[in-house]
């Protein structure tokens, strides 16, 4: 049974992209909010100690360990804060819950559907708590959007469009995790659909239904094998050997979806879109009015109010800074905007208020509810390869 006190043990498991943002999101949420239970930096987990023991210092984790199965069950640990490649979510995440601490994992919740279901089903016999790291909820302007989509702005929604496009994944980028399917599940379907799968389920508060329309697609089919490790970025320090290894997953997936409510929607996911560097964004248009985002620009969210005469009818920028948006008035004054570090910082914020039995600002994804997207991203890689539409309540 996880302890209630106020601070909290971390373990982190993971010292690469992800091992970074997290580190300082649990080291600035302190000096920002004032969350209800304090975290403490206990233990950065991996696979090589001297990488650890410089990441610790530089990060400010008390220990290292390169055993998770070890770490996860000490009695010293409250939460573990998965970081790792997506195969591992899984054994990972049952075995912290079965040993009853809290867990934070990254998305995908796994790299396969039997690997969530079995998450969930760990998470359903477990007495701690479970949280998924759609870290974009926690942007002020994609709150800001969930909570006016709440107050009725758009009205009935009736299309939902929403892209995810990168171009980093050329083929001078050898074969890492990513593009292999045992380790990864899917490639920029499980790292970048996913993402938007759940934005627009969670701003539009609607569930997908159907998926038709779906397309997946590999460019780029064999890459040099990778020598050393990556760390830090997407594909950063990643150094390849001559031998050429096979690419087992996407490039790119599109697809066609119906929400609950009626709306019809498109959805991309790419790494070799040739101009975009992290365009990931929606734009939802409703009976009364629209809304659009897009991270690149991240602090803006453009409203369209379809309510007012039409002489002044337009799209506005809000530029969500202000101190009655969500998150925002912990940093800095209006106009003083925030990057991309700060939607970890929030999560942790949130993390830490429902350990308390707070609520967070805005809904927080558990087990069950990635689950859905889980479900969604494995519905549209089954209408690829079928080339029919596929119910959601079909896949399970
Ligand atoms: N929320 C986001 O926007 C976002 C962005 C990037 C990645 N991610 C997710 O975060 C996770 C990690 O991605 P990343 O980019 O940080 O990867 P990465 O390759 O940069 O880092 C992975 C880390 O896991 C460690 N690791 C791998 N297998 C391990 C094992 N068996 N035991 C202990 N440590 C192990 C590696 O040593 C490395 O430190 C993935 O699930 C990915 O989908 C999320």
């Amino acid at each position: 049974m996880p302890r209630k006190r106020k601070q909290i043990n971390i373990a982190l498991i993971g010292q690469g992209f992800m091992g970074r943002t997290h580190s300082n999101a649990w080291t600035q949420v302190t000096r920002f909010f004032d969350p209800p239970i304090r975290p403490v930096l206990h233990t950065a987990c991996g696979r090589s100690e001297k990488a650890l023991r410089a990441f610790a210092k530089r990060w400010g984790w008390a220990n290292v360990s390169t055993d998770w199965k070890q770490l996860v069950a000490s009695d010293e640990i409250d939460l573990v804060d998965i970081l790792t490649p997506n195969h591992v979510h899984a054994p990972m995440a049952e075995a912290a819950l079965k040993a009853g601490k809290h867990v934070l994992c990254e998305k995908p919740l796994a790299g396969t559907l039997d690997d969530a279901r079995r998450m969930v089903q760990a998470a359903r016999r477990a007495n701690g708590r479970t949280f998924v790291c759609f870290n974009y909820r926690r942007c002020p302007a994609v709150a800001l959007a969930h909570q006016l989509v709440r107050k009725g702005k758009l009205g009935e929604i009736r299309h939902v469009r929403a892209w995810y496009l990168q171009d980093w994944a050329d083929e001078s980028v050898p074969l890492m995790w990513r593009f292999d399917k045992k380790h990864a599940g899917s490639g920029a379907h499980g790292d970048l659909n996913a993402h938007i799968v759940d934005m627009t389920r969670f701003v539009t508060g609607e569930e997908i239904t159907e998926i038709s329309g779906a397309i997946a697609e590999t460019f780029i089919k064999q890459r040099k094998r990778m020598t050393g490790a990556a760390g830090g970025g997407i594909a950063a320090g990643a150094t390849s050997a001559k031998k050429t290894g096979k690419v087992t997953v996407d490039d790119t997936v599109l697809f066609l979806a119906r929400f609950s409510g009626g709306a019809v929607a498109s959805f991309e996911a790419a790494r070799q879109a040739t101009g975009h560097k992290n365009s990931n964004g929606w734009e939802i248009n409703g009976t009364k009015g629209a809304l659009r985002f897009d991270f690149e620009r991240m602090n803006e969210l453009e409203y369209y109010d379809a309510t007012v005469p039409p002489a002044t009818q337009g799209w506005s920028t809000i530029l969500a800074t202000e101190s009655d948006h969500p998150y925002v008035g912990a940093w800095w004054p209006p106009g003083h905007i925030v990057g991309y570090e700060h939607g970890f910082t929030h999560q942790a914020y949130d993390v830490l208020r429902a350990l308390a039995g707070r609520k967070p600002t805005v809904p927080q994804p558990d087990f069950a509810d990635a689950y859905q997207t889980q479900r969604i991203l494995a519905a549209a890689l089954k209408a690829a390869k079928d080339k029919k539409p596929v119910k959601v309540s079909t896949v399970k």
